[in-house]
This record gives structure tokens, sequence and C-alpha cells, in this order.
């Protein structure tokens, strides 16, 4: 029997130096897309996964990704006040139970391991999920959902994969593949970045994890990696021999939000799929299209 997984690491402590002037003083995580910021979508996923805590890994001035998720009992007394019940509606689902948030600060952005490794304190000895909410996915099942669910069978490590172009490989965490039923990899190694000439593999990690707390006895080790950066992949594949690893191949589609044509590509695709503002988008986002 695994453990259930019940909390969720949410390292948003990167500079975003990609969406500079945006991020200048909004954290990029709350740049919306549609009309919800880039991290509302994820905690609603995780939610919906069944997750119940949430960890924030924030640097300074990201202090209003927290407070988004809190009570704003100003806001919600003036719509009430006004009538305005599917705004209040809006408001409250957007806000998080007491105690279910917390944070950490990184201090230094010394690499997505060294964030998660920043949660060892409030993770303890249990799995859990890590969520970029910079990797946006639009799926049936909510993919932390299909993880944990993996995760309930075979245990260890689960993380979402995805086929990339060979030419992206040094862009990712790399799977060296054992074994391949088609859905499940189970891996025998991972390379961070690998060039594409080196890379064992093109399935790709993307930002969504179930992981084994076995690794933060390897990120407690601080070792630098690509970009001189502490890397999670490479503490999870000083694990592989101990913890198996498993590559899920998720039902869904993933879109960078990192990236500017990714984030672009996200707001079209999210809008096309949003049900009160799908039909009216889809003609205009043609005529675009057409016009030459
Ligand atoms: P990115 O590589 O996208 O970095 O990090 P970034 O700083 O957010 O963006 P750019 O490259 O400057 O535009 C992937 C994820 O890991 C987090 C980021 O917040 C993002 O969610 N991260 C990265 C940390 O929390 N701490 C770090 O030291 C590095």
């Amino acid at each position: 029997m695994t453990q259930r997984v019940r909390k969720a690491v949410l390292p948003v402590a990167g500079l975003g130096t990609r969406f500079l002037p945006a991020t200048k003083v909004i954290p990029k995580e709350m740049i919306p897309v549609i009309d919800k910021p880039v991290v509302q979508y994820a905690i609603e996923e995780a939610r919906a996964a069944g997750i119940e805590e949430f960890i924030f890994v924030t640097a300074d001035g990201k202090e209003s990704i927290a407070t988004h998720f809190y009570p704003h009992p100003v806001l919600e007394r003036a719509l009430e006040e006004k009538g305005k019940l599917a705004e209040l509606k809006i408001v409250r689902d957007s806000t998080l139970p007491p105690g279910a948030v917390h944070i950490v600060k990184q201090h230094d952005p010394l690499g997505l391991g060294h964030a998660v490794w920043c949660a060892w304190q409030l993770i303890g000895n249990e799995p859990f999920a890590v969520i970029l909410p910079d990797d946006m996915v639009l799926s049936q099942t909510p993919c932390l959902k299909q993880l944990i669910d993996a995760h309930s069978k075979v245990g260890g490590h689960v993380v979402a994969v995805e086929d990339v172009p060979r030419d992206q490989t040094n862009r990712y965490g790399i799977l060296d593949i054992l074994s391949d039923d088609g859905k499940l990899a189970k891996a025998k190694g991972l390379v961070e970045k690998p060039a594409p000439d080196k890379a064992p593999s093109t399935l790709a990690i993307i930002g969504r994890y179930i992981l084994d707390p076995a690794v933060f006895t390897e990120l407690d080790k601080h070792t630098k990696g690509a970009g001189n950066e502490i890397q999670l992949t490479d503490a999870l594949n000083r694990t592989i021999a101990s913890v198996p690893f498993h590559g899920l191949r998720f039902e869904g589609r993933r879109y960078d939000c990192g990236t500017r044509v990714g984030f672009v590509e996200a707001n079209l695709a999210f809008g096309l799929a949003h049900p009160e503002m799908g039909d009216r988008l889809r003609p205009l986002v043609q005529k675009l299209l057409d016009t030459k």
C-alpha cells in the first residue's frame, strides 16, 4: 500500500526573466491566462487531485501569490452588499481553507532542486507532489490526479512525461528508459538538459511530479549541476537504484507558459476550451488567420 499524497510543493521563487518587463513587479505566476492567475490553475488541479496542503516556495516580492488564496473580507462584503453573488462565489472559490497554505522563502534562487529542498521540514516523511505552475495542462482528468492514480499502483517517483522534438532535449530532464509499455516508462537513469546528440531518449519530464521523500537526502547534499544550479533531476537520478522511477505519458495537452509563445498559445487554447468564450473566440481567431 502506498501512502496517500496530501501535500504539494509549488516552487515559485524564480525571477521570471523571460517575461520582463511584466515580471518587474508582478510575479510571473500572477499573470492571468484568460481571467485567472496561472498559479490558480495549478491549485485547482491539485485540489481536484485531493491535495490538502500547499507549500509555496517563494522569494521576496512574491507575497501576492499566497495572498491570492486567502479570504478577502472587504471585497467579499462589498460584493455581498451589491448583490454580486456570482462574483462573490468566484472570490470564495479561489480561497483555500485555514491552515492549508504554507510559505517558505528560498532567499537565493539556487535552482529547482534547492527550492524543493526548502520544503523538507513541511513535508516530512511522506510522498508529495511538486507542481510547476508554468506548465499548464488541459485534460479530461487533472494531470496530477493521473499521476497520483499511477503512483498508487507503482509507488516510488512518478512524473509526467511527454515526447519532445530531439532538438529540444537541452531544455528538459530526459529519461534513460529501462522498459516502456507505451503509457508508463520505467527509467534506469535521468539526464538534465542533455544536448540532442547525447540525450538517451526524447521522453521529457514536465512540471508535475509525485516524489518519494528519499529525494530530500540527496537534495541535502546541495550538489550543483547544469547551469551551476541544484537540479531536482540530478537528485532523482541518484535515488534511482533504491526508488523506482516511472514517467507517465499523461492524457491531455501541456502548454509551457514559461515562454512568451507558449503563454499566448495557452491563452488561445484555454480561451477556445472556455464554456462561455470558446464559441465567440473561434471566429475571431479564424479572422486573424485569414487576414493577410
Ligand atoms: P524557470 O527555469 O522557469 O525559472 O524555473 P524562472 O526564474 O521562473 O524563469 P526565467 O527562466 O527567469 O524566465 C522553473 C520553476 O522553478 C522555480 C520557478 O519559479 C519555476 O516555477 N524555481 C526555479 C524556483 O522556485 N527556485 C529556483 O531557484 C529556480
